[in-house]
């Protein structure tokens, strides 16, 4: 598919477009509409945003018109899709993700009109305040041999950055030993990025893993080099972050960013992840990708299955199967979204390889950083199955096949839903469904998280071999028993939004 800018959606057919697209289109030509959106779009001449407490030099930030220049380039850049994820979804859903992302807004709306009559919408039913509470987002991206997914990342980062505001986030990202242009096209993105006022740290490596004794170690620090500058925010100007968004080399839809984000605040999770998908040729159909990482809440791993056996677990299997939101003893799926106070508070977590000397068993970093957020009290972790992610295109339409109007299609009566009520529409309950499912009530409820479980299934890679993955027995490894208290999953650190 050729790749098509926000801009000439809007001109061809405004009444497609899909909120996210939407939003941020309403704030790239907010100038152009009747009453002006965000404030920190409008401020021409209003000093960039540093940081709270650093007085360095003040700079302009670009125009509206110049920003949407900006990004229109990067959008046309990349041969991927994610700008166009959200253009055809059905009405109802636009309205639901207007009104559950509403608490995300990071900036204040004006005074008069709410932000939604700026896009043209009915203002009448929305005049409830939305939050101006800042929340700040610490984007940790790590990248290699990514020289075909940057504009992609990119063009999502702003996107969401206008919706959580750009002043909240700070995006960092480590690259490490790429053999493509990765550095090259790197620097460009840096530069775009600081000339649309968007806080961000690209470091570049040419460690390799030849420097590291294990395998684990090496991809621990890899990762702990995407959060160096967390810390040095921290140390030098005493800037905290409320909530950070972990991301491989995946190309997330806006909504899927801020559907996670919303799970992890409305749950005050300590970890919230999404659900990856990985095309198996024996099978012939996408299955569960990441199960060196899942466990269940009894311990137990996932499995490369089709949907309906990933979880060995039957509650979560079940809930998994509506697409609701499960609590799991440990993933990672591609995207997490962590609460940060594990970072900033003893024991000081950070990714890490097993104690081999303790008799540990050797998991994934991520697997062992979930370990540790239960140690520390933080067992608070989700997955959220609606968030369907793939790692390429085939996949991405397989999972997320268009919506038909079945309406217009015999049959639609006896496949279960009512005609004309897109509520009961029979695609939404299908496994693979279109990407504008619509949220049922039960999504929005907060999670009741249990105790850990007594073991936890570990199949360690010890990396000593050729074997590129676990080349060890598996065991049933036991967890400390302060996991397994219900202290392990109380709320500590306070991250909902304040409309809830
Ligand atoms: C860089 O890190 C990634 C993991 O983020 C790893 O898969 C890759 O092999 C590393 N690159 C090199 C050159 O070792
Ligand atoms: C639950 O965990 C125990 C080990 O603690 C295991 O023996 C059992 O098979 C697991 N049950 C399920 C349903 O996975
Ligand atoms: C679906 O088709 C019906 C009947 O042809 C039509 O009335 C309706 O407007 C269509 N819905 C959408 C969302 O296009
Ligand atoms: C953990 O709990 C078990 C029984 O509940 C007990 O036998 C064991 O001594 C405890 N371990 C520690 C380190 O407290």
């Amino acid at each position: 598919m050729r790749p098509t800018t926000v801009w000439s959606q809007l001109k061809r057919a405004p009444t497609l477009l899909a909120l996210v697209v939407g939003l941020l289109v309403g704030l790239i030509i907010g100038r152009a509409l009747p009453s002006g959106l965000l404030s920190i779009w409008r401020s021409g001449n209003r000093p960039i945003f540093v940081s709270r407490l650093s007085a360095r030099k003040q700079f302009t930030l670009p125009t509206v018109d110049q920003r949407h220049r900006v990004l229109e380039l990067l959008s046309t850049l990349s041969p991927h899709h994610t700008t166009e994820c959200t253009r055809n979804s059905q009405p109802l859903y636009i309205q639901q993700v207007r009104e559950r992302y509403e608490p995300l807004l990071g900036y204040k709306p004006p005074s008069q009109t709410s932000w939604l009559s700026s896009l043209g919408f009915s203002s009448a039913q929305h005049v409830h305040s939305v939050s101006t509470k800042e929340h700040k987002y610490f984007f940790a991206i790590n990248l290699y041999n990514s020289f075909d997914i940057i504009p992609d990342l990119f063009a999502t980062l702003f996107r969401v950055s206008a919706i959580l505001g750009y002043h909240n986030v700070y995006v960092s990202i480590y690259e490490n030993g790429s053999t493509d242009q990765t550095k090259a096209l790197l620097r460009i993105f840096d530069a775009l990025t600081r000339s649309v006022g968007l806080r961000i740290t690209i470091r570049t490596s040419t460690r390799t893993r030849g420097a590291f004794n294990h395998r684990i170690e090496y991809l621990a620090e890899v990762r702990n080099q995407a959060f160096n500058p967390l810390h040095e925010l921290r140390d030098a100007q005493n800037e905290y972050f409320d909530t950070i968004i972990f991301m491989n080399d995946i190309l997330p839809c806006v909504d899927d960013l801020l559907e996670l984000i919303w799970q992890s605040r409305r749950n005050n999770a300590g970890i919230t992840c999404a659900a990856d998908y990985m095309y198996h040729d024996e099978i012939g159909a996408p299955v569960f990708y990441d199960n060196w990482v899942a466990r269940d809440i009894n311990g137990t791993a996932l499995e490369n299955a089709p949907f309906e056996s990933i979880f060995h677990h039957s509650p979560s299997s079940e809930r998994f199967q509506m697409h609701l939101p499960v609590q799991v003893q440990s993933c990672w799926n591609g995207v997490a979204v962590l609460d940060p106070a594990p970072f900033y508070t003893p024991p000081y977590v950070q990714f890490r390889m097993a104690k081999l000397l303790e008799q540990e068993c050797s998991a994934s970093e991520c697997s062992l950083i979930c370990n540790d957020y239960w140690a520390a009290g933080h067992g608070r972790i989700l997955m959220v199955p609606r968030v369907k992610l793939a790692y390429d295109k085939k996949v991405f339409d397989i999972i997320h096949p268009s919506r038909r109007n079945l309406t217009a299609i015999r049959g639609y009566v006896r496949l279960g839903g009512l005609p004309d009520n897109p509520r009961t529409d029979p695609q939404d309950r299908s496994w693979f469904g279109p990407h504008d499912r619509l949220f049922t009530p039960e999504e929005t409820a907060e999670i009741d998280f249990v105790p850990g479980p007594s073991h936890v299934w570990c199949w360690g890679w010890d990396g000593a071999g050729d074997i590129d993955g676990p080349d060890m027995d598996p065991i049933w490894e036991s967890m400390p028993n302060k996991s397994q208290t219900p202290d392990a999953v109380k709320v500590k650190h306070q991250r909902g939004m304040s409309e809830l």
